[in-house]
């Protein structure tokens, strides 16, 4: 029979953690339970809404379909490491500028994506940006506070990149 707990090291938000984890636990729940990251959020649990949205190894991933096993030896940042990085400070000024957070749940992964969109560069258009979100739902803005929020910054950063 294969061992139920695992010792694992991994990288969260630049710092290296090892834990020893039960081998069933996924990556959002490790994040939340035992290093208290609580910006990853928990809603369907299974890959449909988005809120549990991380990134490892630079790949968007839903952190409630990802054991947190599979991240040995893997890089994961959280929206606490993208947004202490300064990196988002754009696009979390966006949203507060636009509107586009109303409880709030849905905003971790919402910055997370749209941050995915934008690095890639250029000014996508409003449907890309819609068909980039399409697996973050959101329950509150009607989602056009959040499309204006994005557009806005994707503008903002290529008006700063030509200058
Ligand atoms: S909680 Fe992971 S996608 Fe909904
Ligand atoms: S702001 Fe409430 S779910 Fe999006």
């Amino acid at each position: 029979m294969s061992e139920r707990f695992h010792d694992i090291v991994l990288t969260v938000n630049g710092e290296e953690v090892r834990e020893r984890v039960d081998a069933r636990k996924t990556l959002v729940d490790f994040l939340r339970e035992d290093l208290s990251l609580t910006g990853s959020h928990v809603g369907c649990e299974h890959g449909v809404c988005g809120a549990c949205t991380v990134r490892v190894d630079g790949v968007v991933v839903r952190g409630c379909l990802m054991l947190a096993v599979q991240c040995e030896g893997l890089r994961v940042e959280t929206i606490e490491g993208v947004a202490e990085s300064g990196e988002i400070a754009d696009l979390e000024q966006a949203f507060i500028t636009r509107n586009a957070l109303q409880c709030g749940f849905c905003t971790p992964g919402m910055l997370i994506g749209a941050q995915e969109l934008l690095a890639r560069g250029g000014v996508p258009s409003r449907d890309m940006i819609r068909e980039h979100l399409s697996g973050n739902y959101c329950r509150c803005t009607g989602y056009q506070a959040i499309v204006d929020a994005i557009e806005s910054v994707a503008q903002m950063r290529a008006r700063k990149a030509e200058a």
